[in-house]
């Protein structure tokens, strides 16, 4: 696939998505949101792709949403084009995509990262909503999905001083899964997203979709959602498979469909 603002490119079952406008600091113009939703659509309808990874450079993931873009726009325009929204799509996606961050994840590129399933930061990210700076406030789901992953206190201060945090702090704050030397970023992301890639891809699924549950659901009815879909694991294949070459000592060989 062929894009101006980001690169793709597969290696076994695993699609790498780089985020490419060096000069702008990978920031989020509308153009880079719609080709991002292009290639997940690519990547979600090829079954021969069981995870995503998306990146950006060493020294940004991405700044934020396109300030040039965004400056002249008007009330009307932000309501009608719901440009926002395009970050909704990596949300969307129903196969596990893992944000590797390196450098600055600002205000839309933290919302962005936090869209993800995951994050992996190297120890250069730095973290950050620093809208108000500018007169704003997060719009791509910084006020809901911050909150959610470190908790009331951590993110309105981030939110209403706009002070970023470094990758330390945003591991102790459960903002990242895990925090990695820098040149070893890409390759420990590609690698998790290899392992999760070999797994069984409906049960990938299924799994993604039960611990998303947990954001929408009351624990009663997230524990019974849970319960359901344990349940119907038993009626596949590979639960067969993962136990069976369990007990025979050897390489289960799961269904990638
Ligand atoms: N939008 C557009 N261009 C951006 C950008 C952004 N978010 N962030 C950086 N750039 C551009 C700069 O304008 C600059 O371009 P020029 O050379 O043409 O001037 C280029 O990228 C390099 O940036 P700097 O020279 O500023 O680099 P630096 O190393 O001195 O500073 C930085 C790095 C601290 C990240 C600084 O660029 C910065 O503060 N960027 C803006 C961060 C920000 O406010 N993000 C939130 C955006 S609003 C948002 O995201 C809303 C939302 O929730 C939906």
């Amino acid at each position: 696939m062929l894009f101006d603002t980001i690169a793709t490119e597969t290696t076994g079952r695993v699609a790498l998505i780089r985020l490419d406008r060096p000069k702008a600091l990978n920031a989020l113009s509308d153009q880079l949101l719609t080709e991002l939703g292009k290639a997940l659509d690519a990547f979600e309808a090829n079954d021969g792709i069981g995870a995503i990874v998306l990146t950006g450079s060493e020294k940004a993931f991405a700044a934020g949403a396109d300030i040039k873009e965004m400056a002249t726009k008007g009330f009307v325009d932000a309501l009608n084009s719901d440009f926002a929204a395009k970050v909704d799509r990596v949300a969307r996606c129903r196969k596990p995509v893992i944000a590797a961050v390196a450098g600055f994840a600002l205000g839309g590129g933290c919302e962005l990262a936090m869209a993800c399933d995951f994050i992996l930061a190297a120890d250069t990210a730095r973290f950050g909503q620093p809208e108000i700076t500018l007169g704003i406030m997060p719009g791509m789901g910084g006020t809901q999905r911050l909150t959610r992953l470190v908790g009331r206190a951590k993110a309105m201060e981030m939110i209403l001083t706009g002070r970023m945090i470094d990758a330390a702090e945003a591991e102790r704050a459960g903002l990242v899964a895990r925090v990695v030397p820098a040149d070893k970023l890409l390759d420990e992301a590609l690698a998790a997203a290899e392992k999760i890639a070999d797994f069984s891809a409906p049960i990938v699924r299924l799994a993604k979709e039960s611990v998303n549950q947990a954001e929408e659901m009351s624990l009663a009815d997230g524990i019974r959602f849970e319960r359901r879909v344990f349940y119907a694991m038993f009626a596949t294949e590979d639960q067969k498979e993962g136990m069976a070459a369990f007990t025979e000592k050897r390489t289960p060989h799961f269904n990638h469909r």
